[in-house]
């Protein structure tokens, strides 16, 4: 088949590379003439595993195409996939300015019938939208489908290649049919392809995140009460994800969800349900539970040093949002550095893949307030304490004699529950995570 994904980021690249994979002729368009130059050179704008490698073996066989001309992509493809952002506006909808420009334009190029799929997360309603907006500069025969797309960042080649479901919303049999051998490669194992109409496709993406979302913030909250009452998160993890009706995804506690999809998709069906007049109460719950959460580790290194951060130096190990990934948006150590240095702390902050991120996003900070390292070691140098902030696994055996003696205290602050808390004291640390207690808490009851 020949498919067109218009826009090629993070959703774009990956469900481009997969279907090429599977034999399709495929075309990634973006407005991005950097990303298209270095994508014709084989180099990968994000960092995602596996992803060059599959890129690079697609086009050289010419199967995978890198294009800013978005009319060839539509003219040379019967299946366009709407892969485009679709950040929050002021109000917390999703803006869809960028979806209904590439609408505009397949409705400007079309020369036949096209399927159009919103791979986009987007409100209830968009295939509508974009209907309309195709509508107005064709009088060709097409259909659009809502197939919101389910990948993890870090794990998205997996998760596109072996989905748990795909979900396809049309009311066309004939868009259905179409969608249904384009994806039959990837659920050879008989995982479903779940055909419903276009409104119910479009919720279910948000539902699943928002769902997701509560189990982090649920989870979250039940670690906030583990710390006052003294009580163990993960035992209490432990004793809930055992029981099959509850399941043991999604139920570690830790400094609050990030990145790109949750934060957005959680405000946009708060949005969208206020737009018709509801309130999800308890979506607005889980979003205030996880801004909180975000810098719960503050005030507990606060407190250690004695409320003076001023000429402080901290270490953080990790910035990214979760590991595997170099996607630093909503990441909650944005929220803990921005918190450190109103404080008056210097940062000496490492990451594995985010260093070039952060660099974008802190600017003139850097090489002030906050030092980028490449190294994990050197980040400890002269700092005065370590905080983890996302469970990159290069951080879950270190060298903690070493870490204790680069620290100038030897205190860490974990928001992802590293490290087992008894051990830690064993090594001497002072040692805070998420509603975990230090052993001698036990001791004392
Ligand atoms: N990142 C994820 O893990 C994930 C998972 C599931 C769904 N989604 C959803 O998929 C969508 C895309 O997310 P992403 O993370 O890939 O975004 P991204 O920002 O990484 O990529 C979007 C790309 O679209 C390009 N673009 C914008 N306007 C364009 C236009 N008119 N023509 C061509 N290209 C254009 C941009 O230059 C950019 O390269 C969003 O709606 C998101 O919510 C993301």
């Amino acid at each position: 088949m020949r498919v067109t994904i218009v826009g090629s980021g993070y959703v774009g690249l990956v469900a481009g590379a997969c279907f090429a994979d599977s034999g399709n002729d495929v075309i990634c368009v973006d407005v991005d003439q950097h990303k298209i130059d270095m994508l014709k050179r084989n180099e990968i704008p994000i960092y995602e595993p596996g992803l060059k490698e599959m890129v690079e073996r697609n086009a050289r066989e010419e199967r995978l195409l890198f294009t800013t001309d978005i009319k060839e992509g539509v003219e040379k493809s019967e299946i366009i996939f709407i892969a485009v952002g679709t950040p929050p506006d002021e109000d917390g909808s999703a803006d869809l300015k960028y979806v209904l420009a590439v609408a505009r334009d397949i409705g400007k190029h079309m020369n036949g019938y096209k399927v159009v799929v919103d791979k986009s997360t987007v409100p209830v309603g968009t295939a509508d939208k974009v209907r309309a907006e195709i509508s107005k500069h064709t009088k060709l025969e097409f259909d659009v489908v809502s197939n919101p797309e389910f990948l993890k960042e870090g794990a998205a080649l997996d998760d596109f290649l072996k989905p748990d479901r795909v979900v396809i919303g049309t009311e066309s049999e004939r868009a259905a049919e179409v969608m249904r051998n384009l994806y039959g490669p990837f659920v050879r194992s008989g995982k479903p392809i779940l055909v419903m109409d276009t409104k119910s496709a479009e919720v279910t993406k948000y539902a699943a995140n928002a769902m997701l979302a509560t189990k982090i913030s649920f989870m979250n909250e039940m670690a906030n009460l583990c710390d006052v009452v003294g009580a163990n998160v993960e035992n209490v993890r432990r004793g809930i994800g055992s029981d099959s009706r509850i399941g043991s995804a999604f139920i570690f506690a830790g400094t609050g969800y990030g990145g790109s999809c949750f934060p957005k998709d959680v405000k946009a069906i708060i949005k969208t349900a206020k737009d018709y007049g509801r309130e999800l109460k308890i979506l607005q719950a889980v979003e205030e539970v996880n801004d909180l959460q975000k810098t719960v580790l503050l005030p507990k290194i606060k407190s250690y040093f004695k409320n003076d951060l001023k000429g402080k130096t901290i270490a953080i190990w990790g910035l990214s949002f979760k590991p595997k990934t170099d996607d630093m948006r909503e990441a909650p150590a944005i929220n803990l550095i921005d918190g450190l240095i109103a404080a008056g702390a210097t940062i000496h902050a490492h990451d594995p893949e985010a260093l070039h991120e952060a660099e974008r996003r802190f600017g003139g900070h850097v090489g002030k307030e906050i030092i980028l390292l490449d190294k994990r070691y050197e980040a400890l140098e002269q700092a005065d304490g370590l905080v983890i902030m996302t469970e990159w696994n290069q951080f879950r055996e270190p060298d903690f004699n070493l870490i204790k003696e680069l620290l100038k205290t030897p205190v860490i602050f974990d928001g992802r529950n590293l490290y087992d808390p008894a051990r830690m004291k064993k090594q001497g640390f002072d040692y805070f995570s998420i509603g975990r207690p230090m052993p001698e808490f036990f001791v004392k009851a």
